[in-house]
């Protein structure tokens, strides 16, 4: 699967499956560029660029479209293009409905869909101009079947089903390729806070039996983001262990 000196950005990689797919597309020979709040991003560029691979930590929050904007001229600037865009950061905010506030509704739309939007209408015409792209976004399988207590992420993930679907149609001509993965439950700082018991009963609703690492998750990316992957567009690839079979 080659990503060998494509310049991939990858959003909210300072932590979790974002880390992962930071460090593995490094290891492959990608440039990667890390957008993210969390300053923890030093920490795992610098870890990656120590042996000998290429990093580098922006922060960035993807709700800030100037900011998004400019920080594309940046990598543009500096690495003269941008081939791979993994929309991965993503927040939860659960309550049920009857319980939800509207911060908790509007916070969760701002990055995990809004943020997506920003972003790749940001970098979508640098490839459009360079007549190739991978564009990557993270849904859920919480958006493929609805879960408990999560209205805002679930309306988020089954959105970015949407929008991916919607990109691929319209920007298949220009040589880019737009998917979505739905990660099934991984275990990351986000489904750190779920206590054991549920975990528990989680791993009985997964065919193979126990929960993702987050380098679980991160091929199925490198996968889509590859050379390789060129005919495969428009769609959602769950990674969950057979939860949504
Ligand atoms: N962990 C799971 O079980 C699971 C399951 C399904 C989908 N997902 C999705 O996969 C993605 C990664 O999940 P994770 O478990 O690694 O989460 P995580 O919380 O461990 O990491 C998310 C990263 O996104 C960053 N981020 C949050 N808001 C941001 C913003 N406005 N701008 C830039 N960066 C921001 C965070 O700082 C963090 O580093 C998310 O989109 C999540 O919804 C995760």
């Amino acid at each position: 699967m080659t990503v060998k000196d494509r310049v991939a950005i990858v959003s909210g990689g300072s932590r979790g499956i974002g880390q992962a797919i930071a460090e593995l597309f490094a290891e492959k020979g990608a440039k990667v560029i890390i957008w993210d709040v969390l300053d923890a991003g030093t920490d795992v560029a610098k870890s990656i660029t120590d042996k000998g691979q290429s990093a580098e930590f922006m922060k960035v929050s993807i709700t800030e479209k100037e900011a998004v904007e400019q920080a594309v001229k940046n990598v543009v600037e500096k690495y003269g293009t941008i081939d791979i865009l993994i929309n991965n950061a993503g927040i939860t905010r659960d309550k049920t409905l009857l319980k939800m506030s509207d911060e908790e509704w509007d916070s969760v739309i701002n990055v995990n869909l809004s943020g997506i939007f920003y972003c790749t209408r940001a970098v979508a015409p640098i490839m459009k101009e360079k007549g190739y792209g991978r564009i990557i976004s993270a849904s859920s399988t919480t958006g493929l079947r609805g879960n408990y207590g999560q209205t805002n992420y679930a309306a988020t993930k089954a959105g970015v089903i949407g929008m991916t679907k919607t990109w691929a149609l319209e920007l298949g001509r220009y040589g880019i390729t737009v998917n979505a993965i739905a990660p099934g439950y991984t275990q990351t700082p986000m489904t750190d806070a779920i206590p054991d018991n549920l975990k528990e009963m989680a791993k009985h609703s997964i065919p193979v039996g126990f929960l993702a690492e987050p380098k679980d998750l991160a091929v199925g990316y490198l996968f889509l983001a590859s050379d390789e992957a060129r005919f495969v567009t428009g769609i959602c690839l769950p990674i969950d262990g057979g939860a949504t079979r």
